[in-house]
């Protein structure tokens, strides 16, 4: 039961969002049969970029990546089920579009590593990160579906 609790952040980026990408993203992630917990349009700052994708902080394309990700709002999102956070990184593709297969987010609907249009938590414990970092507790709804019994 607690397995079907795991949760994502899933973010779609300023591209995705001026592409028009956001609806087809949220089809897919609830087609699937994941459960939307949270989300929000947010025109990111800086500093809650750089708390992100902190990891990253020491790579040559840190500073361009942070502009990017200025650049424009997103669209910033929990998924809840078995699996969240694997199968979402499934159903994104590769962090480079050109090495991801036809069928998932980056390899139908974008080109280059710098203009991915989604970002996806790599783990469970950057997910808890990431979600306690763009969400307060009180923006993560509780109720129960109506398809779970239908799907596990
Ligand atoms: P994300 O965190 O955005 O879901 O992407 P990811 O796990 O697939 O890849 P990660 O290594 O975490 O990189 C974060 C984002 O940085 C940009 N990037 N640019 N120019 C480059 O070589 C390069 N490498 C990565 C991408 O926007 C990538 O999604
Ligand atoms: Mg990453």
């Amino acid at each position: 039961m607690a397995e079907q609790k795991e949760r994502t952040f899933i973010a779609i980026k300023p591209d995705g969002v001026q592409r028009g990408i956001v609806g087809e993203v949220l089809k897919r992630f609830e087609m699937k049969g994941y459960k939307l917990v949270a989300m929000k349009m947010v025109h990111a700052s800086e500093d809650l970029l750089m708390q992100h994708y902190i990891d990253l902080k020491d790579r040559p394309f840190f500073p361009t990546l942070i502009k990017y990700m200025t650049s424009g709002p997103v669209v910033a999102m929990v998924w809840e089920g078995k699996g969240a956070v694997k199968t979402g990184r499934v159903m994104l593709g590769e962090t480079n579009p050109a090495d991801s297969k036809p069928g998932t987010i980056r390899g139908d609907f974008c080109i280059d590593v710098s203009k991915n249009i989604i970002h996806g938590s790599d783990s469970v414990e950057s997910a808890n990160k990431e979600i306690s970092l763009w969400f307060k507790q009180d923006e993560l709804c509780s109720y129960s579906s109506c398809a779970s019994s239908w799907l596990y």
